[in-house]
């Protein structure tokens, strides 16, 4: 059956059909990833409704009820936020750099902010309070905080960690960071003059071009993959293999350097030599710089850009694998890919996004404090760190004491948080503690594992507990899938008044079936 209609019309249709806004580029997106076929030719592209409709019902069908099924009626389907598209929940200075494992800053609005309704029908926050998260990560409760103009301290182990969140909540001058990041841009550029790189890659890209459309069209291929009429590993691995002959003599003709002479640090492994020596030379622009934000945000720049820019496959850009120097198929986007060879159009469009970012913050920040402190949250003296590192800040802080905490402590087991920037602490040569870590990756979730657990997170609960007012609010958002915090409650001289069961929807991990997490409402005993 056949009922053609255009992308357009095709979007207009699907968001009446589920109820929820589809996009063209959403439309888009299903044709390029081979979910729906393609019609039409010459530019004109229509979609059958018979295709868009059997998609829909076998994918979206009634999300809430299957999961429901699968994790318990108590699932509250409010806390899904899956009302909101990625733009929002990656809002402002929330995407300045990657970092595996933060929450929605929606999550922490929900419970931070004033309103009420059927699920949360208290207000647990005042504007002016001070909200703590010891476990800061890459400062979403702090941004949040200051959106609603309360105040906040974060604490982290991991000083990049810290690095990230403060440089999130910085105020700026937007004028000089676009200066000195454009003179940083037209410097590498001179740089790159005396170079063969730019050159070899322009070359190899039209190689690129001519072979994929070839051998890989799309969303042809990726279609006959989905419906198995080519085995696309078998496929994949002999024009991988056949491209690398134009891609070994490119290599030769432009004299490319592939590989460092050092294997040692992060820095010399997981980049291609010219890769590394632009690097370098950006990093010597940022050192002198006299401004300190400025400093501050254009080092952040370039730890985004420099992790883009790693030796590996677009589909192991999250777990990395083996450092990859040559061509070779991409699963991901269906055709051969490259490893980056200079750093230059990374660098630029995260110099451009950063600003429109820090922009859009701008027009929303409240004139409140917000500061991430490096530390190990089981023993800082958060009054003292505070007083010492910002004063006013500080004082306040003594005054009014902290009204409670929000915060999602890392999971038993899940990642190693230093190891997960280990390019950046190479390049700025931040103290690493990994040692101080609760729940690395690296000690597994056997028992020795979830005992030590449980003792640092009530160590953190029970040594945070003496900087907050009588009558607190504790938030933790947690994945206790081995049931560990009603034991961290009782050590740490808390009860759990509320636990509120949260789907996940958008998970960045592989594994995409159903998962809920708990955020833990405590008071004191
Ligand atoms: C789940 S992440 C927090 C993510 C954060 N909510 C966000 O949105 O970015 C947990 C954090 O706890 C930190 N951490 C682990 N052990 C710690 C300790 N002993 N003291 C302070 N922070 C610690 C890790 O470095 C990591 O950044």
């Amino acid at each position: 059956m056949q009922d053609l209609m255009t992308i357009k019309d095709a979007s207009i249709w699907a968001s009446k059909h589920i109820s929820k806004d589809v996009t063209p580029s959403n439309i888009s997106y299903l044709i390029q990833y081979g979910r729906i076929s393609k019609n039409g030719d010459n530019g004109s592209a229509f979609v059958n409704r018979y295709d868009l409709e059997k998609y829909y019902n076998s994918h979206l069908g009634t999300k809430e009820d299957r999961w429901k099924k699968q994790l318990g009626d108590d699932l509250n389907w409010n806390l899904s936020f899956s009302e909101y598209k990625e733009s929002e929940t990656t809002k402002h200075v929330h995407r300045l750099h990657p970092y595996k494992g933060k929450f929605i800053p929606q999550l922490v609005e929900y419970f931070l902010d004033q309103h009420t309704d059927k699920f949360k029908n208290e207000v647990f926050f005042n504007p002016i309070d001070i909200i703590l998260d010891p476990f800061c990560g890459s400062g979403t409760t702090l941004v949040q905080a200051n959106e609603l103009g309360l105040n906040s301290v974060g604490i982290d182990i991991s000083a990049f960690n810290a690095f990230i969140s403060n440089v999130k909540v910085g105020k700026y001058d937007i004028d000089d960071i676009r200066n000195t990041a454009n003179e940083i841009t037209q410097n590498l550029k001179i740089f790159l003059q005396e170079k063969n790189n730019v050159k070899f890659e322009d070359e190899l890209l039209s190689e690129l071009r001519i072979f994929n459309n070839k051998f890989f069209p799309s969303p042809e291929f990726k279609h006959k993959v989905r419906q198995k009429a080519i085995d696309e590993k078998f496929y994949g691995k002999q024009k991988s293999e056949k491209f690398s002959e134009i891609y070994y003599k490119l290599i030769g003709k432009y004299n490319i350097s592939l590989k460092q002479r050092r294997n040692d640090l992060f820095l010399d492994k997981w980049f291609l030599k010219v890769v590394r020596d632009e690097i370098n030379f950006v990093f010597q622009q940022i050192k002198p710089i006299k401004n300190l934000e400025t400093k501050k945000l254009l080092a952040l720049v370039l730890s985004r850009t420099i992790r883009s820019c790693r030796a590996t496959t677009h589909s192991d850009l999250g777990t990395l694998k083996e450092p990859v120097t040559s061509t070779y198929y991409c699963k991901k986007h269906g055709k051969i890919c490259k490893p980056l060879f200079s750093i230059l159009s990374w660098w630029q469009s995260y110099v451009q996004d950063t600003i429109k970012r820090i922009n859009q913050f701008d027009k929303l920040r409240t004139k409140t404090f917000q500061n991430c402190l490096t530390g190990d949250s089981r023993t800082i003296n958060v009054f003292d760190e505070l007083e010492k590192k910002y004063p006013a800040f500080g004082k306040l802080a003594k005054e009014n004491k902290i009204a409670g905490i929000f915060s999602s402590p890392p999971y038993v087991g899940l990642i190693d948080y230093h190891e997960q920037h280990a390019y950046s602490y190479d390049l700025f040569g931040f103290e690493r503690k990994d040692e101080l870590e609760i729940g690395p990756l690296c000690k597994g979730q056997g028992l020795e594992a979830r005992k030590s657990y449980i003792k640092g997170i009530s160590d953190v609960l029970n040594n945070c507990k003496q900087f907050l007012k009588q009558g607190y609010d504790v938030f933790l958002v947690a994945n206790d899938k081995y049931g560990l915090y009603s034991q961290i409650a009782e050590l740490s001289n808390m009860k759990i008044v509320n636990e509120y069961k949260r789907p996940v929807l958008n998970r960045v991990e592989k594994d995409r079936s159903a998962y809920a997490e708990i955020i833990f409402h405590m008071k004191e005993k």
